[in-house]
């Protein structure tokens, strides 16, 4: 990558690419009709309980499920991760929906009476993401990643659920995540190892007390609403606006991301068809290195990239790739989205072209 340039080239960011361009149509990536798989409830409307509901891809997952004609619980603690007016806007879709109900819950500390009444399903999203803060702020991080899950899977003991979607992350395989679920999983971060350590409570629920619990290792989720602490965000708004970026590393690492979209259709689909007691990687259809997704992102926004490489951070990554073969033979779980579009898609939204659904909302609701 050319480091280079100009503030005027940057000042004049345009959006040269979330326009249908010939051989590559611009579809509507978290359109319901394309996310949702036919079968989420054998034909039922369910009844869903969503922590973490006010996040990036809870946010979404609500939206997806509402869509599909279910009931939809949300929770979420608002936890400190990022500006509660931002969580409150992902929700904004969702609020004014008849089937959804919202309860502000902290999962590490408030009683959870009532939350789990009639429901069908459980989706544990609710944690603290993000890698580099869980050096500094590890008790948070076993309060929000460990404790939350344990409260939750206690819950879920006396409740009838059909099945518990427990979300975990790449993070859990350490430095290089390539292949399938049978990686050995040594995390090299305080979040993995929290994420790690939730992983085997809800095993432990599984064997012991028969909770429904399914496992899905997510791989680095991108596009719109993508949390404004993780690189594609932070990239786009610095190209936009005319500001260097930093590099942690060489930039030749690589990422299995994973659109949200995608991510969003292989949870609906492990609703119905992922096996209790199992894990299951959830991953993009092809991986991107850190140097040509800024190469991309400049590209698309008509600007020079300034780019200063500064050393790699303890607990990040080298490469991912996720083998999903498992989730595919099990549910039907297939990424459509390539990297280009799916950059291209968030690009869109941190510009305000989406529309009201997929823009940052502005009109928060009163949880
Ligand atoms: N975004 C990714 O790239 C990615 C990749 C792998 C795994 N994951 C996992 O997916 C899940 C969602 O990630 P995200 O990017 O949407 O994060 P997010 O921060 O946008 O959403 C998480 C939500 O959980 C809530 N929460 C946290 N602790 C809570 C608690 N104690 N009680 C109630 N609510 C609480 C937060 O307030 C937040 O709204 C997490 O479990 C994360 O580990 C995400």
């Amino acid at each position: 990558m050319a480091p280079a340039h100009s503030g005027t080239a940057a000042r004049s960011a345009r959006l040269v690419c979330a326009t249908v361009e010939g051989d590559q149509p611009m579809p509507s990536a978290l359109d319901p009709a394309d996310t949702l798989p036919g079968d989420v409830g054998d034909g039922r409307a369910l009844r869903v309980l969503i922590t973490g509901a006010a996040g990036f891809v809870g946010s979404h997952l609500c939206e997806a499920l509402l869509a599909g004609g279910h009931d939809v619980v949300g929770l979420d603690g608002f936890v400190v991760s990022c500006a509660r007016p931002l969580k409150e806007g992902n929700l904004a879709g969702a609020w004014s929906h008849p089937r959804f109900r919202f309860c502000e819950r902290d999962l590490a500390a408030d009683p959870l009476e009532g939350c789990l009444d009639g429901i069908d399903v459980v989706v544990h999203l609710a944690a603290m993401a993000g890698l580099p803060r869980s050096w500094k702020e590890y008790q948070l991080y076993v309060d929000c990643n460990v404790i939350a899950t344990q409260r939750l899977l206690e819950g879920c003991r006396n409740a009838s659920l059909a099945k518990l979607v427990h979300i975990s992350t790449s993070s859990v395989y350490g430095l290089d995540a390539v292949g399938d679920e049978t990686c050995p999983t040594r995390p090299v971060s305080p979040y993995g190892v929290t994420k790690l350590a939730a992983e085997r409570l809800v095993l432990a629920y599984v064997a012991n007390h028969g909770v429904p619990a399914t496992i899905l290792r997510l791989f680095s989720i991108y596009g719109p609403r993508q949390r404004p602490d993780m690189a594609y965000n932070i990239f786009i708004d610095a190209l936009r606006n005319g500001r260097p970026l930093t590099v942690f590393g060489d930039g030749l690492q690589s990422r299995s991301n994973t659109f949200i979209s995608d991510c969003v259709r292989g949870t609906l689909q492990a609703i119905h068809g992922a096996e209790v007691g199992e894990i299951y990687n959830i991953g993009g259809r092809e991986p991107i290195i850190l140097n040509q997704a800024i190469e991309w992102i400049s590209e698309c926004l008509g600007v020079s990239p300034v780019v200063v490489n500064a050393p790699g951070r303890p607990g990040d990554q080298r490469h991912t790739l996720a083998d999903t073969a498992k989730a595919r033979a099990s549910f039907g779980y297939r990424p459509r989205v390539p990297p280009r579009l799916g950059l291209r898609l968030q690009i869109a939204w941190q510009l305000g072209a989406t529309g009201p659904a997929g823009g940052r909302a502005t009109g928060a609701p009163e949880p």
